[in-house]
């Protein structure tokens, strides 16, 4: 017999496979497998979960920036001056979006939150400058309370790109993005709210929520749900009208099935992470090469990340014994595009850069064993 030698992964999702294909059957039985239905259940349900108000679930929080950024441009009248300021640290998707919209995104460095740093932010504002986009680093806060107390005294907006944020409470215990004008939250696969593909994006201001909702489903002035449900012949529901140029972000019925399952056990493993991080904490803090990056209370604990000199030589060492780590995230201004079209940035953009160099995403799911983490931990500490 061959032995399977067993691989410890940065992620793995835990989807509660029975309950979902049990319900799926009875969606596809329905007929109604898109947008409405469950899409709309599942906004009420995050809603009742989050606090949050005007919910539009989407096909992906990357969908979600860009409608973001779209929809502050429009109901402003922003021009292609315009700039907008956010991390290098993080996916793509955070710069990304503000290209779309044709404004610019300004870089501006980060503390040892891993987040934006407030100080150097307020170097980097001008008159052209409209909003900030904040990154909650692995689920973290880090500096969101200082960054949203500059957009209220600075006239900015505030977005919030939660996409690791799922289930991240404040000290208040309230669960994050109540601040933001915008927020967004991704359920991508190894998110902590997982579907195969998905994303929620929450506004303070009901005119925004309802200029999003058309410019979701290509502009179109009302939904195919709205139109199927509401067959009021005086009502003309077969009527409408295309105001915008919008996209086809829209998330589905499929998808808003498998977020309802997932959103019931999120807090649960949320605590799970939160237990996983303690372990890591305690028996990595006595090792001075290595720097922790730290969290705050309630954080959904997405990543557990630490910054260390030879970056290469761990992964390397961890992988030869099948443990795959990961790196979120190299710096943005690191990657081609960026990096030939010059984009604005701090003048000291040296904590963003010794991120990027240094940091690894140790694995955290809601598989792993105190066996692994012992593991891990004692690979890294006998190396570093
Ligand atoms: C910080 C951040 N923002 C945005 C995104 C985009 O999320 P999605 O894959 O749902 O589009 C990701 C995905 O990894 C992310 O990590």
């Amino acid at each position: 017999m061959k032995y399977k030698k067993k691989i410890i992964n940065v992620f793995k999702p835990r989807f509660r496979s029975n309950e979902i294909l049990n319900d799926l059957q009875k969606i596809f039985k329905s007929g109604w497998t898109g947008i409405g239905n469950k899409t709309v259940i599942f906004e009420k349900e995050w809603e009742k979960y989050s606090g949050l108000k005007n919910s539009l679930f989407l096909n992906s929080a990357t969908a979600g920036l860009h409608v973001a950024v779209d929809v502050l441009k429009l109901a402003n009248n922003w021009n292609s001056k315009t700039e907008i300021i956010t991390t290098p640290i993080s996916f793509v998707s955070t710069s990304h979006c503000i290209l779309y919209a044709g404004l610019k995104p300004v870089f501006c460095d980060i503390d040892d939150t891993g987040t934006l740093d407030p100080k150097k932010i307020l170097n980097l504002i001008n008159k052209n400058t409209k909003a900030i986009i904040f990154v909650g680093l692995g689920g973290s806060m880090g500096n969101l309370n200082k960054i949203s107390s500059i957009c209220k005294r600075k006239n900015l907006k505030l977005i919030l790109d939660g996409a690791h944020m799922s289930g991240s409470f404040d000290t208040r215990k309230k669960h994050v993005g109540q601040e933001s004008d915008i927020a967004i939250f991704s359920f991508q696969a190894v998110k902590n709210l997982p579907t195969a593909d998905a994303g929620i994006i929450n506004f303070k201001n009901t005119s925004y929520y309802n200029l999003a909702k058309q410019l979701s489903w290509c502009g179109i002035s009302k939904n195919t749900f709205e139109r199927e449900f509401k067959k009021n012949i005086k009502l003309q529901t077969w009527e409408y009208d295309v105001p915008y140029l919008g996209y086809k972000y829209n998330g589905n019925s499929v998808m808003a099935l498998i977020a309802k399952i997932s959103l019931k056990y999120l807090d649960k493993d949320n605590d799970i992470r939160r237990k996983i991080s303690k372990i890591y904490e305690k028996k990595l803090k006595k090792n001075k090469k290595i720097f922790i990056v730290p969290h705050s209370k309630g954080s959904s604990r997405h990543l557990f990340s630490i910054l260390v000199e030879n970056r290469k030589r761990l992964i390397n060492y961890l992988k030869r014994h099948n443990i795959n780590p990961g790196v979120h995230y190299k710096s943005i201004l690191e990657f081609s595009f960026y990096k030939k079209n010059k984009f604005k940035s701090s003048r000291d953009m040296s904590v963003s850069k010794k991120f990027s160099n240094n940091i690894v995403s140790l694995p955290l799911h809601t598989f792993l064993e105190l066996k692994d983490i012992n593991k891990i931990c004692k690979l890294i500490n006998g190396i570093t």
